[in-house]
């Protein structure tokens, strides 16, 4: 069950503000006490005759007391209660869908390391070669959904990754069909073989087998004529027994991670189907943040992460109600305040995942100013995480050139003076160096649109 405790939210620097100011404008004594009658504000006036509620959905969490003009703050404090509540919510549902994820993602870490599919498949043939004699090594495995068998990873000039064969044909087809390992000594006379690139004598093929499901095949073949012998064939398939679980796992954890990607993607999405004048925003944002990235030079881990930030970097818009996000006119101070609150809810919400934690200094601090004049921290320069500094220019980018509630979009060549202007001031110079370069290479895809 959600409840709201009104100590909390008296607490909050924002509310707290909000009150004094008000109490301000009343000028008289003002005391606010949650429902077991605990002073949270003011000092408590037993005397007092006015005393209002401060509520949620008919159940009092407090009382404000001191003069009729309280019950404007009793109201003020029941609203924001209310909202407190909704942004709870929604922020719950969001996370019992990332945890469920995360799970899974950390039982598939735990079987393997993290390797993905082809590199355990490389592993397997090194294994292989430094144990059996042959010219050209492959693991090649079955493919459900499209009936293929498809070379994974290889050595030799044979077959190569990215090449297969319908399954059930040729050799090793066969040999995914009845299970069993097989020497082939004399190929030219086996009229199941299928000639790849090079002209090969024998070979040897044992399946990759999850109990009895056969998985695929690990194949070598020598050019020459050798005479591969029954402990041979014995090794082989030793080996093919230790590489097939490896390989599922390896397996398993690729599709998680595809999955996890898919959900935070559709969460991203999610969140920017509320605002529809922001269609699309977050695809090109990331699409903009990795091309700054790479002309950056930026490791593939960082650039990793950096994809996975720039797709939330508004997760935290999840708590801003409609009413303020999709507001036409000017915010007020209040609105604008509360606007700004939303990288410290994505910071919340990201703290609880493991695999997001470290993106998100990335996401908090994408409204920083180069400058130290922005928000939330007000860091400045390289304090504020590169990323950060990269999606501040690729959002601002993209806020400019497409239309807003409040305003139509700027054409291309005020977008780009615009960062230019800005640059040193708002954003990082670096940044918006390599954010031309990537512009001049046509790599930001602006001009083909998405
Ligand atoms: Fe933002």
């Amino acid at each position: 069950m959600i409840h709201v405790s009104l100590q909390r939210l008296v607490l909050k620097n924002e509310v707290n503000y909000i009150i004094s100011q008000i109490t301000g404008l009343i000028n008289t004594p003002v005391f606010i006490q949650d429902a077991e009658g605990m002073a949270l504000f003011g000092e408590i006036d037993q005397y007092q005759p006015f005393r209002y509620p401060v509520e949620i959905d008919n159940k009092t969490i407090g009382w404000v007391g001191g003069g009729e003009q309280a019950a404007v703050l009793a109201s003020l404090l029941s609203c924001l209660a209310k909202q407190e509540l909704e942004k709870k919510s929604i922020g719950r549902e969001a996370l019992e869908k990332y945890k469920e994820i995360t799970l899974l993602y950390d039982l598939a870490e735990k079987l393997t390391a993290s390797l993905d599919t082809a590199e355990v498949a490389q592993l397997v043939i090194d294994e292989a070669k430094t144990l059996i004699a042959a010219d050209n090594n492959s693991v090649m495995l079955v493919n459900e959904e499209t009936g293929m068998l498809e070379v994974i990873a290889s050595s030799g000039k044979e077959l190569h990754p990215g090449e297969g064969l319908k399954n059930g044909t040729g050799i090793a087809g066969s040999v995914v069909l009845t299970g069993r390992a097989e020497i082939v000594n004399d190929i030219p006379s086996d009229k199941r073989y299928v000639p790849g690139a090079v002209r090969v004598s024998s070979l040897m093929c044992a399946p990759l087998k999850i109990k009895d499901r056969v998985i695929g095949v690990i194949y070598i073949s020598s050019e020459d004529p050798v005479q591969y012998t029954a402990e041979d064939l014995k090794l082989l398939s030793a080996i093919a027994f230790q590489a097939a679980a490896d390989i599922e796992n390896a397996r398993l954890y690729d599709s998680l991670k595809e999955t996890f990607l898919t959900t935070v993607y559709t969460l991203a999405e999610t969140i920017e189907k509320r605002d529809p004048y922001t269609g699309g925003h977050t695809k090109r944002v990331m699409n903009y943040s990795i091309a700054i990235g790479k002309v950056l030079g930026l490791s593939d881990t960082e650039i990793g992460r950096l994809e996975l930030a720039a797709m939330l970097h508004d997760i935290g818009k999840i708590g801003i109600k409609d009413r303020i996000l999709l507001k036409k006119g000017k915010l007020t101070p209040f609105e604008f305040a509360e606007i700004k609150m939303h990288p410290i809810y994505a910071e919340e919400i990201l703290n609880h995942i493991k695999h997001l934690r470290d993106i998100v200094p990335a996401v908090k601090h994408h409204h920083e100013r180069y400058d130290g004049c922005g928000y939330p921290e007000k860091l400045r320069g390289d304090g504020i995480d590169i990323k950060a500094r990269i999606i501040a220019v690729a959002d601002a980018f993209d806020a400019m050139t497409t239309d807003r509630p409040y305003r139509k979009a700027m054409s291309l060549q005020i977008a780009l003076e615009e960062l230019w202007a800005n640059s040193g001031t708002q954003f990082d110079p670096e940044v918006v160096r390599a954010f031309f370069e990537a512009f001049e290479k046509d790599e930001l895809l602006v001009k083909k649109g998405w």
